[in-house]
């Protein structure tokens, strides 16, 4: 097996490559003057994974290019860390694409397999064309949690849609969970607060798939001081942190801001690379 590494993903791509003793291939990106974009491969006839997330437009089309320098593969996975567009898995308004099934249709073309981590939604995985399998992390952030030896951890989901992900996370440290209720008080005030523990004197973790612009984790943090927590803290699988997102955070006095290299960036502090290697020797 052998390891290519798009552009924005090259070290997770070493890391997993590392952890398989698999040779890491190169391969060179550049943009043409009118930026279009170029990519060369040395891809043999072999048994090829590229790893490569989509954080935005070019990094998708730089995917397909790489999967197509690869037609010689004997055989070739495709691992997507972070996969953009996935959030648009329907139609919220009629006229919409939905965007997740024309990426994964497109990226299907000359793959044999597809690994997403932490999908948006695992309806996302129907629209490949190939077997398409998902592999969660959840152990990695319990991990790092546990690696900061925090007292009196709560694992909270910042609303009932992550609550089966924080509790995943705190199942593997044996830590206490709950999810964060919205209570609309009036037409401008809400109030959010843990469904059913008290955040009194905790160190908190608010845990996602996904932080973006940090707007439900900052609103839901000052809201947890009030409510006495001791510390809050946020842990997350993809840090997208769009619109100053993670200023918005340190701003709203959250104390430390984690994510994994599913995007690579200064706030990687876990990495994907451990469950990205057990996945792909367990082809
Ligand atoms: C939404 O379904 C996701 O799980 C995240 O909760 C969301 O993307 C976070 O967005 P933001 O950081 O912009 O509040």
């Amino acid at each position: 097996m052998k390891i290519i590494g798009a552009e924005h993903s090259l070290v997770l791509a070493a890391k997993t490559a590392h952890i398989l003793g698999a040779e890491l291939l190169s391969a060179e990106f550049r943009s043409f003057p009118d930026g279009e974009l170029y990519v060369r491969a040395d891809a043999p006839a072999e048994d090829l994974v590229i790893i490569g997330s989509i954080t935005n437009s070019d990094s998708l089309i730089q995917l397909l290019l790489l999967i197509d320098a690869c037609e010689e593969a004997d055989s070739l996975s495709l691992v997507i860390p972070y996969m953009g567009y996935a959030r648009q898995d329907k139609k919220f308004r009629p006229g919409e694409p939905i965007s997740a099934r024309a990426v994964a249709l497109a990226l299907s073309q000359g793959i044999d397999r597809v690994y997403t981590i932490n999908i948006h939604e695992n309806t996302v995985l129907d629209h490949f064309v190939v077997p398409a399998e998902n592999i969660s992390i959840a152990e990695r952030i319990s991990d790092y949690i546990r690696s900061m030896k925090p007292g009196n951890p709560l694992i909270l989901a910042p609303d009932e849609g992550a609550a089966d992900f924080a509790s995943d996370v705190a199942s593997f440290g044996g830590f206490e969970h709950d999810h964060l209720q919205k209570i609309r008080l009036s037409g401008t005030e809400v109030n959010i607060a843990p469904k059913n523990m008290d955040a009194n004197g905790r160190t908190v973790f608010i845990v996602d798939d996904i932080i973006s612009t940090g707007g439900t984790l900052a609103t839901a943090a000052g809201m947890l001081k009030e409510q006495g927590a001791a510390e809050v803290h946020a842990a997350c699988v993809h840090g997208v942190f769009t619109n100053g997102g993670y200023a918005r955070l340190a701003a709203a006095g959250i104390k430390s801001v984690a994510a994994s290299d599913t995007i690579e960036s200064g706030a990687s502090s876990f990495s994907a690379a451990e469950s990205i290697s057990a996945a792909l020797r367990g082809r």
